[in-house]
């Protein structure tokens, strides 16, 4: 039998009115200016930023080992609200271990799982409390808040090492885009697909 640096067993405590972990060891914050070229409308996208480089999400991580037999867990919030008429999200990445699955668990909050391959399949999911998504490897998967007011967040578990890539999202971006048509959420064709953007 392999011997590796074996862990001790710990617990996790999920805070959902403060919407926090207990015992996170990393926090990583993403602001408007970390989304540079992902949003369609790139004139409110500035304008925006002009007057206040706005947080839009947090993650609160427990990380252990990056060896593949751990597993890395951790809390997402992203915060309401839109730039033009496309709602707030996460960056969107596939894993740099290409193969490597991950399962979202929403707690708060209602907001859509966009899921893609780099074959051109693609899918939304529901995200409201009690809903967990497998995401299978080889998807990229991005998180959206679709409400006006509330937070949406969500618990993820992935293995310790799959890492991430966001090289080709920050390139060509989504598919598919969810945006606001007179207070619904919609999902549309992205106009900038694959239009590739110099991001060096
Ligand atoms: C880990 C994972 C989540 C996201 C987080 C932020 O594999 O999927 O922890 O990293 O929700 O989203 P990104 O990384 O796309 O900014
Ligand atoms: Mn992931």
């Amino acid at each position: 039998m392999r011997v590796k640096n074996v862990i001790e067993p710990f617990v996790i405590k999920i805070n959902i009115e403060e919407e926090i972990i207990n015992n996170y060891n990393e926090h990583i914050i993403n602001r408007l200016s970390n989304m540079k070229n992902l949003y369609l409308n790139e004139n409110v996208y500035e304008e925006m930023l002009k007057e206040e480089d706005k947080l839009l999400y947090e993650v609160y991580l427990k990380t252990v080992l990056e060896d593949p037999g751990e597993l890395i867990q951790g809390l997402t919030i992203l915060y309401p609200g839109k730039v033009g008429n496309e709602f707030f999200m996460t960056k969107g990445h596939f894993h740099r271990i290409f193969y490597t699955s991950e399962i979202y668990f929403c707690l708060k909050g209602r907001g859509i799982l966009l899921m893609e391959t780099t074959n051109g399949n693609w899918k939304a999911e529901e995200m409201k409390p009690g809903i967990i998504i497998y995401v299978p490897g080889q998807w990229a998967h991005r998180c959206i808040n679709i409400d006006k007011t509330d937070n949406l967040v969500t618990f993820f578990c992935t293995r310790a090492d799959s890492g991430h890539d966001y090289k080709l999202i920050e390139q060509k971006g989504f598919r598919k885009l969810t945006v606001d048509k007179d207070n619904v959420p919609i999902i549309i064709d992205n106009p900038k697909w694959n239009k590739c953007k110099n991001i060096l």
